[in-house]
C-alpha cells in the first residue's frame, strides 16, 4: 500500500553523488520509434516510471514486441503495421498526444483514455492538425476514438509552443503523402527531431523569420537504432534546488541530459547566483548530457524572460520553490501552458507555497513569489491533486523549511520518479510517510 501523505523534514546538509531517472520524453520517444520501425531497438536507461510503462503497454497493444531484460535493458521489436487497440495512458499527457500522432497514418481505430487528470486536458490542440492530415476523431477530450488511415502531409504553424504537439504532427507525416512542415514561433524540446535521425529518417531544420521550420517527407522507413536515455534534467531539478536552498550541502547529479532547449531552469539558477557547474561534459545517443555539481548558494530573485519558458516548462515549480528562499521577487511569465499540465501548476504553487508562509502572486499567465532571504516557516499540508512535481517541489520546500511540510497523493511521484524519496534519503534527505 502507497501511503496517503509524505512528510519532509529539515535534517541538516545533503552531500553524495546521484544519478537522476531516465529522460521522460526521450523514454516516451524511443517506445514509440522502436514500435514503428523495422527490427529491434534496444533501450538502455528508460525511465520505468508509470508514464513511459503506459506507452511500453500501448505499443505492446498496438502490435510492437516490448520486453525488459534481467539487466534493465529494454528491447522494442518494431510493428510497422499497427494493429486496432484500446489503450490507457494513464497521467501521460506526452504519451497520449505522440501516440494519437503514430496511430493516425495507420489503418486502425484506436481507443484512448487515461486517469481523470488526463481526462481534463486539452486534445484539440493534436486533433486539429491530425483532422487536416486525414484522421478522424470521435471526442474533444479522452477518452477518444481515433480512426487512422490514408493521410496528406500539411504545412503546421503551431498556435501554442508545445513539443507534444510538433512531435504528433510529424509523426503522422511519416505516414503522410508529400512534405510535411512544423513551423515553431518559440523553438521546443526537439527529442523527436533528433531521435528520428538516429533511425535513419531524414528531418530538415532551419530557422526564418517565423520561427524554426521542421519538414520531413512522407514514407521514409525507420530502421532499429540502440539508444541510451541520459538522466532527466527535469527530475535532476529536484536534488539540485535541494542543495542549493539547504546549508552546507554539495550534491552531484551524474549523467543529466543538456540538450539546450531543456536547461532554462540551470540557466536562471545560474543567474540567482547558484553554485552550479557541470563537469563530464559529453555526448551520449546524440544529445549533449553532464554531471551537475550543486552546493548550498544564497539566491537573489531574478525576472525570468518569458522566451525561456519552453526550455524550462515542467521546472515552474521547483523554481518558485528556490525563488522562495531567494532574496527578493522572482518574476515568471509566458506561463498560460502551466494551467493546463497535470494540474494548473500555477494555482497550486501558489496555494501551497501560501500554506508554507511564502507569498505568490498570481497572474493569468505567470506568478511572482516573494522571496524571503531565508528559510520559509514551512508547516504546511500541500494539496497536490494527483500532480506530481506539485508533491515533489513542495517536499523538497520541507526539506530546509523551519517546519516539516506534508504533501498528499505522494503514489503520484511514480509517473515520473520513481524511488525519488529512496533517492533524496541516500543524500541524507528526511521525506517519510506522514
Ligand atoms: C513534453 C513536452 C512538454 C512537457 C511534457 C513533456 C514532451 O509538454 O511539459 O512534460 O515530451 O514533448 P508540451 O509539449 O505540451 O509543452
Amino acid at each position: 500500500m502507497s501511503p496517503a501523505r509524505l512528510t519532509a523534514r529539515a535534517t541538516g546538509a545533503l552531500r553524495g553523488r546521484v544519478r537522476a531517472p531516465g529522460d521522460k520524453s526521450i523514454s516516451h520517444r524511443a517506445l514509440i520509434l522502436g514500435g514503428v520501425a523495422r527490427g529491434e531497438t534496444t533501450v538502455t536507461g528508460l525511465l520505468e516510471g508509470a508514464d513511459v510503462l503506459a506507452t511500453a503497454a500501448a505499443m505492446s497493444a498496438l502490435g510492437a514486441g516490448v520486453r525488459r531484460g534481467d539487466d534493465g535493458t529494454w528491447t522494442v521489436t518494431g510493428a510497422p503495421e499497427l494493429t486496432s487497440a484500446a489503450i490507457d495512458c494513464g497521467n501521460s499527457g506526452t504519451g497520449a498526444r505522440l501516440l494519437m500522432g503514430a496511430v493516425a497514418g495507420h489503418d486502425v481505430t484506436v481507443v484512448i483514455d487515461g486517469d481523470s487528470s488526463l481526462r481534463t486536458r486539452p486534445m484539440a490542440r493534436v486533433t486539429t492538425p491530425l483532422a487536416q492530415m486525414g484522421a478522424r476523431f470521435e471526442g474533444e477530450r479522452l477518452p477518444m476514438t481515433v480512426r487512422g488511415g490514408s493521410l496528406q502531409a500539411i504545412r503546421y504553424r503551431l498556435p501554442v509552443a508545445s513539443a507534444q504537439v510538433k512531435s504528433a504532427i510529424l509523426l503522422a507525416g511519416l505516414r503522410a503523402a508529400g512534405l510535411t512542415e512544423v513551423v515553431e514561433p518559440e523553438p521546443t524540446r526537439d527529442h523527436t527531431e533528433r531521435m528520428l535521425r538516429a533511425f535513419g529518417v531524414e528531418v530538415g531544420v532551419q530557422d526564418g523569420a517565423e520561427g524554426r521550420h521542421i519538414r520531413l517527407m512522407g514514407g521514409q522507413p525507420l530502421t532499429a537504432t540502440r539508444i541510451t536515455v541520459p538522466g532527466d534534467p527535469s527530475s535532476a531539478a529536484f536534488p539540485i534546488v535541494a542543495a542549493l536552498i539547504t546549508p552546507g550541502s554539495e550534491v552531484v547529479v551524474e549523467g543529466v541530459l543538456l540538450n539546450p532547449l531543456r536547461t532554462g531552469l540551470f540557466e536562471t539558477l545560474v543567474e540567482m547566483g547558484a553554485d552550479l557547474k557541470v563537469e563530464n561534459a559529453r555526448e551520449i545517443s546524440g544529445e549533449p548530457v553532464g554531471d551537475l555539481v550543486a552546493r548550498h548558494s544564497r539566491l537573489a530573485g531574478v525576472t525570468v524572460p518569458a522566451d525561456r519558458a519552453p526550455s524550462m516548462i515542467d521546472e515552474y515549480p521547483i523554481l518558485a520553490v528556490a525563488a522562495a528562499f531567494a532574496e527578493g521577487d522572482t518574476h515568471m511569465d509566458g506561463l498560460g501552458e502551466l494551467r493546463v499540465k497535470e494540474s494548473d501548476r500555477i494555482a497550486l504553487t501558489a496555494e501551497g507555497l501560501a500554506a508554507c508562509g511564502v507569498q505568490v502572486d498570481e497572474r493569468p499567465e505567470g506568478m511572482t513569489v516573494r522571496g524571503l532571504g531565508h528559510a520559509p516557516p514551512g508547516g504546511g499540508t500541500v494539496r497536490t491533486l494527483g500532480d506530481h512535481r506539485i508533491a515533489m517541489s513542495h517536499l523538497v520546500l520541507g526539506l530546509a523549511s523551519e517546519a516539516p511540510v506534508i504533501v498528499d497523493e505522494p503514489e503520484m511521484i511514480a509517473t515520473s520518479f520513481p524511488g525519488f524519496a529512496a533517492l533524496m534519503a541516500r543524500l541524507g534527505a528526511d521525506i517519510m510517510e506522514a
